[in-house]
């Protein structure tokens, strides 16, 4: 696949992907975008004690990277990752991410894409991975996730990964309480959550409430 690197509005880089004409964050920032999209309302709102993570997309390992700072400050979190097309370690060197972190979390970087997949990693004392690499759309995936992170290529790059099907999979997947989210706000998107069972909100997006996000939550009496 013919990628390429390329700076985003908050001087954090990401890939594009000329074949699709999509990019993997968005252009006005992608460490904006990530830091308030999935840690600030989504790992935020989660009251679990060990949050169970489930991410669509490891991609860069950008949202990885900092759910494990987070993981430093508030405790223990399982994190696992779906993906289907890994990067070469080459591309994701040339993201510079460790620049955006403080030394002790950018020393773990390059250990998150080195660890092997499909199998638990103490990556440190507070953050567990597990990289599985597969396809989403025909994954059986197992129960009891606190959080989605749902981060896949947009609707219309992607449609397969947008469908009620997935919906109601990752709505089953969720333990009570759980929380899903994501950078797309279609009224499309937000219908097929509604009916996949998830009471949804539409919340400001990350620059200046810009291009809103949508949160689902599973309720807690089931
Ligand atoms: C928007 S990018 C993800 C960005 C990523 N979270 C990051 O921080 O870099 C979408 C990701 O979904 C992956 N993907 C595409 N199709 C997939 C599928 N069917 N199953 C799992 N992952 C898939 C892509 O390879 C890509 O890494």
């Amino acid at each position: 696949m013919e990628i390429e690197i390329q700076s985003t509005a908050d001087g954090s880089k990401t890939i594009f992907v000329p074949s699709l004409d999509e990019h993997y964050h968005s252009i006005k920032g992608a460490l904006t975008e990530s830091q308030h999209i999935f840690i600030k309302m989504g790992l935020h709102e989660c009251t679990a004690t060990e949050p169970r993570i489930l991410e669509v997309g490891f991609g860069t390992g950008l949202n990885a990277i900092l759910t494990l700072e987070e993981a430093e400050k508030r405790g223990k979190i399982h994190y696992t990752t779906l993906e289907r097309y890994p990067l070469p370690l080459e591309i994701v060197h040339q993201l510079d991410y460790d620049k955006l972190l403080d030394k002790k979390t950018a020393s773990y970087f390059p250990i998150l894409h080195q660890v092997p997949w499909n199998e638990w990693q103490e990556i440190t004392e507070n953050f567990r991975l597990r990289k599985i690499e597969c396809d989403l759309t025909t994954l059986k995936i197992e129960e009891g996730y606190d959080v989605i992170y749902y981060d896949a290529f947009a609707p219309e790059k992607q449609p397969d990964m947008w469908t009620q099907e997935i919906f109601d999979k990752l709505y089953t997947c969720m333990a009570p309480n759980g929380i899903f989210v994501t950078y797309c706000a279609k009224g499309v998107v937000r219908r097929m959550l509604q009916t996949a069972g998830f009471s949804v909100e539409r919340l400001a997006g990350p620059l200046n409430g810009k291009r809103e996000i949508l949160r689902g939550k599973k309720s807690g009496e089931l």
